[in-house]
């Protein structure tokens, strides 16, 4: 509330959460400083530290407050310490219920291979020079909420455990919908990612992808793709690939496959959106990185560019989101490195680089 009693909006809540993440956010807090120092930030404890804070790792007021907030930024969630905290208020429930609570159904992982990074990429420089793929992660259904979902003992001894994985119609459509538009603005080319060949989910995903297709995108490339396959040409030519959809569980991990092409997970930001005009969540796709938390060695820029891509989808802030991604382009191309990358700069120093670069 303001002094005249009127609301103010918040315009970006900052999660750090756990692990590096509050090292890379205090980075993104920098920038915001010095690019964009109008934005009404506010903060809370997400995750591990929220659970230990206050027994939750997301409470109804966080969660209130990233719904009426215009972009949600967070820094990572979960590590060892929570291992033993029953499963519905572990961290990474609290993203979960995050992800849910805020209907971000659309979760865009880009792989883009920066040019002053291609020797850092597993792969041969040729096959990821120029690489700009990006992954459509359906992020609020499938096998991570289905349900029943239990453990139960067996009379004869041993468990059974079981997982649901389910999708309707609507749930199919609207990430492929999302996916169809993003290709519109790119190269037009969409690989829709399923297991139909196996699964009742992936039958549907199929149907319903073809179905979307025909009826209102014939003018952009489909093609379908089984999500094993999708796998291994994602290793082999990166660069077939525009956009691909694909659900909740094969979107994790060839979501995690692709960001390796790129030389670092340190590297790579990712927007979840749902409805138009609701707001977005924003995440860096690396971990919390327990190994290295504390110690200031931790990559900031997918922090740092998870706050771009907010400025452009969610806070209508395209010039400035422009003049950071110029900036982190050009402190790589002046050698800005930190150990991840193959070099010696600490959190901090990969931000100073940043900002000087935007100076
Ligand atoms: C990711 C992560 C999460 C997921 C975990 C932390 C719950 O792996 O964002 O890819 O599986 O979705
Ligand atoms: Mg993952």
């Amino acid at each position: 509330m303001t002094s005249d009693g009127a609301m103010t909006m918040t315009d970006l809540l900052l999660l750090p959460g756990d692990g590096i993440g509050p090292e890379v956010t205090a980075e993104v807090r920098r920038v915001i400083a010095a690019l964009t120092p109008d934005l009404v930030v506010e903060e809370r404890p997400f995750g591990g530290i929220s659970y230990d804070q206050s027994g939750s790792p997301l409470t109804d007021e966080t969660l209130a407050l990233a719904k009426a907030s215009k972009a949600v930024l967070m820094g990572a969630v979960g590590g060892p310490k929570w291992a033993g905290v029953p499963r519905d208020k572990r961290p990474e429930a609290g993203l979960l219920a995050l992800r849910a609570g805020m209907e971000v159904f659309a979760n865009l992982r880009p792989a883009l291979c920066f040019g002053p990074l291609a020797d850092a990429s597993s792969l041969k420089r040729e096959l990821v020079e120029g690489l700009d793929f990006m992954i459509v992660r359906e992020l609020t259904g499938g096998i991570y909420f289905g349900e029943p979902r239990f453990i139960e003992d067996l009379p004869g001894g041993g468990k059974r455990a079981v997982d649901t994985q389910v999708y309707t119609t609507a749930e199919i459509e609207r990430v492929a919908r999302v996916a169809f538009e993003l290709a519109r603005g790119r190269r037009n080319k969409v690989h829709s990612a399923e297991k139909s060949n196996v699964m009742d989910s992936g039958l549907l995903w199929r149907e319903v992808v073809t179905d979307l297709h025909r009826r209102e995108f014939a003018d952009v490339e489909l093609e379908h793709i089984l999500a094993d396959n999708a796998a291994m040409q994602i290793v082999k030519n990166p660069k077939q690939f525009d956009v691909m959809v694909t659900d909740n569980l094969f979107g994790d991990i060839l979501s995690d496959a692709a960001a390796q092409l790129t030389g670092s997970l340190g590297m790579l930001p990712s927007a979840a959106l749902g409805a138009p005009g609701k707001p977005g969540l924003y995440e860096p796709i690396h971990g919390s990185a327990p190994d290295i938390a504390g110690q200031g060695l931790a990559n900031p820029l997918a922090a740092i560019l998870s706050f771009e891509m907010a400025l452009r989808w969610s806070l209508d802030r395209t010039a400035a989101a422009d003049r950071l991604q110029a900036a982190v382009i050009k402190a790589l191309e002046d050698g800005a490195r930190t150990r991840d990358l193959g070099g010696r700069l600490s959190t901090v120093q990969m931000g100073d680089a940043v900002l000087a670069a935007l100076a």
